[in-house]
Parts: structure tokens; C-alpha cells; sequence
């Protein structure tokens, strides 16, 4: 019996029209357009504006362009997954929302929440329900609205995230492209580096804890910095090694991006050249669990079918990994 790997087949994306540039945010802290450019690589963001738009806003359009992109009937969807770190609200999924709003009336949903490495654990969720034949069509969505978490006098992360959407079609394969391989990795320590300490159970928000700022994200980027540079690059390097891949066989890393600089490093610990490495941090800064599916979107012209694409994500928590993957189209 041929074995059933899980591809994608379709992508789509959404980013909100509202800019944030290096500029404006000198306006607000005190940072400029050279530091950030030098630090982090980011030129611009996208923002979310409008009363009671939430996540499922960026969600939706991302889903949207890809149904209408594939001619794809909602109806047939079985499972729609929002991997994300700021769903709409507490206590009720935003995939769920989502999956009502596009009309896929026969899927079930759920979202999944490990920070920045969401979309590429939701990566090898969505995979394993095709694989194991459960499922036919599973829509990965991968969506942030960073700015509702930000605080926008903090420049140790205002001038860092933003906006956006992504969202995958996994379908069965008979051919043996789509997922190959992963390696995940994860250390709880990290929760003490990064993250938002009010509206969760463990301090809901008070009246008071609102006054210290403390639903806003805050981050030691420094040690974030660290973590993410070796954690990422070791990853990466032991996902090669363990499918006996060298750096002529890959065709292009697929990095979460954070920032520039942590990217660069990953592609010179396995010696990647930088033409295969793709990059969209200017245009969107760090939009969490959407910045893998916003870069397919934007290479997805450039991508052939057979090509090896190295994934690799770092987030909160901390939470990390990498997955070996094999393009199954051409555009
Ligand atoms: O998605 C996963 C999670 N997030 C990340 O992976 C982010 C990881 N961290 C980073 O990307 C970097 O640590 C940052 C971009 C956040 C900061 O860059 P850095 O090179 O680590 O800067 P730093 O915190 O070491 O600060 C260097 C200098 C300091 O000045 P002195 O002490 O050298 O005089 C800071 O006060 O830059 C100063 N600085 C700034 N200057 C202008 C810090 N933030 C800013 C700013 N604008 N926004």
C-alpha cells in the first residue's frame, strides 16, 4: 500500500494595510530608524486597527484568499487549526469562529498556542491527521495580533512586532512530498523571559495589575537573544544530520523571524547561502505564529515542486524545533 504523507497544497495571507515604520515609532520611543534596521532588520510592520477586530479578522482574510486562490469548497475543510498566541478571546477557540465565517460547516477546530513556534507544531498536528488517514483537508492557520499585547512606550518590544496572517492547506500525498521530518524541543524556564503576565489563570487581570502594565508582552531580549541563536542553529543542524542532508540539498530555510540577526546565524551554523534563505522581516517584523505561512505566501511564486524546505522556529515558553519538508507544487 503507497504510503500517505501530508502536503501543501494551497497558501494564502493577510496582512492589515495600517503601517508602522521605523519612523513613526521615533515619534513614540526613544529608537530610531538605524538601530532597530541594524538590530533586528525590521523596516516596517503591519497593524490591526478598528473596534472589537481580534485575531479571527487576520485569520479569516488569510483563509479567504487561499479558498478563493484554490477554488477550494469550504464544505469540504475537515478541520480547521488556528495556531496562534492571541486568540480572540478566552474560553472559546477563535479556529472555531473561523471555520463558521468561511463556511466550512463540516469541520471541527481547535487553535494551538506555543507561542512562536505555534505554526510549526501545528505543522506536524495537521500532518499527523492526514497521515493517519483520519482526514483529507486540514487548513493550518497561523495568525497574531501582537499589538493588542504591546505596550507602545516599551521600546524593548514595541519596535519588534506586528500583525499579520497565514494560512496552509495539508493534504494526503501519494508521491512522498510534504512533511519528512521534525525536531521539537522545549524548556519552561524560558516562560520567565518572555511573555505576558496578566490575563491568564494564573493572575487574572486586577485593576491593579492593569495600572503596572502587566497584560503587556515583556521580553529580556537579551537572553531571548541567546537562546534563540543557539537553540535554533542546533535544531536545524541535527535535523540535516539525522536525514544525512547537506547544505547543497536544501533548497531554502524557512526561519520564524524574530529577528534578522537570529536568522542569519542559523543559516551560518550548516553554511546556507543567504540566496536560499528567505527573509520578509522588513516588511512584517515578528507577527508570532504568522510569520512561516507569511513566507510561503511571499515565496510561494518561487517555490517548485521537489524543493527541500528546512523549517525553524523560537518562541516563548521557551519553545523551539525544525522540520524537514518536501514542496509538493508548482505555482
Ligand atoms: O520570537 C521569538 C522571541 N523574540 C526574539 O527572538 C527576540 C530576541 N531578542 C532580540 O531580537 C534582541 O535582543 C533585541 C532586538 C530585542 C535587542 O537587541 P540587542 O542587540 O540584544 O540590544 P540590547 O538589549 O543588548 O541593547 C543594546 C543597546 C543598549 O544600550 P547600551 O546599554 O549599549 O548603551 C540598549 O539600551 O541598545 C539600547 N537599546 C535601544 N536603542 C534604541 C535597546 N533597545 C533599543 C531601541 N532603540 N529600541
Amino acid at each position: 500500500m503507497t504510503k500517505i504523507t501530508a502536503a501543501i497544497t494551497a497558501v494564502g495571507k493577510y496582512v492589515p494595510e495600517d503601517v508602522l515604520t521605523n519612523k513613526m515609532l521615533e515619534k513614540l520611543v526613544d529608537t530610531n530608524d538605524e538601530w532597530i534596521t541594524s538590530r533586528t532588520g525590521i523596516k516596517e510592520r503591519r497593524i490591526l486597527k478598528g473596534e472589537g477586530k481580534g485575531t479571527s479578522y487576520l485569520a479569516i482574510k488569510a483563509a479567504q484568499q487561499l479558498i478563493a486562490k484554490k477554488k477550494l469548497d469550504p464544505k469540504e475543510i475537515d478541520l480547521v487549526l488556528v495556531a496562534t498566541a492571541t486568540s480572540d478571546m478566552q474560553a472559546a477557540a477563535t479556529a472555531v469562529y473561523v471555520a463558521s465565517q468561511i463556511g466550512a460547516t463540516k469541520a471541527f477546530g481547535f487553535d494551538l498556542d506555543a507561542a512562536c513556534s505555534s505554526f510549526l507544531y501545528g505543522m506536524s498536528v495537521a500532518s499527523s491527521f492526514i497521515e493517519s488517514g483520519k482526514y483529507k483537508k486540514v487548513l493550518l492557520i497561523g495568525a497574531d495580533k501582537c499589538s493588542s499585547m504591546i505596550d507602545y512606550s516599551d521600546r524593548a518590544t514595541c519596535i519588534i512586532f506586528g500583525d499579520g496572517a497565514g494560512a496552509v492547506l495539508f493534504e494526503p500525498n501519494e508521491e512522498g512530498l510534504g512533511l519528512q521530518d521534525e525536531y521539537f524541543r522545549c524548556d519552561g524556564t524560558g516562560r520567565n523571559f518572555l511573555g505576558a503576565k496578566a490575563g491568564g489563570s494564573k493572575y487574572p487581570i486586577t485593576k491593579e495589575g492593569i495600572e503596572k502594565g502587566e497584560q503587556f508582552v515583556y521580553q529580556d531580549g537579551k537572553t531571548v537573544f541567546k537562546n534563540a541563536v543557539f537553540n535554533m542553529a542546533d535544531v536545524t543542524e541535527k535535523i540535516l544530520d539525522r536525514n544525512n542532508l547537506t547544505k547543497d540539498d536544501v533548497t531554502w530555510l524557512a526561519a520564524h523571524q524574530a529577528n534578522k540577526r537570529i536568522v542569519e546565524a542559523t543559516a551560518n551554523r550548516i553554511k546556507l547561502d543567504s540566496s536560499k534563505v528567505m527573509m520578509n522581516i522588513q516588511k512584517y517584523g515578528n507577527t508570532t505564529s504568522a510569520t512561516l505561512p507569511l513566507l510561503l505566501a511571499d515565496y510561494e511564486q518561487q517555490l517548485k515542486k521537489g524543493d527541500t524546505i528546512i523549517f525553524a522556529a523560537f518562541g516563548g515558553g521557551f519553545t523551539w524545533g525544525s522540520i524537514y519538508f518536501k514542496w509538493a507544487y508548482n505555482s
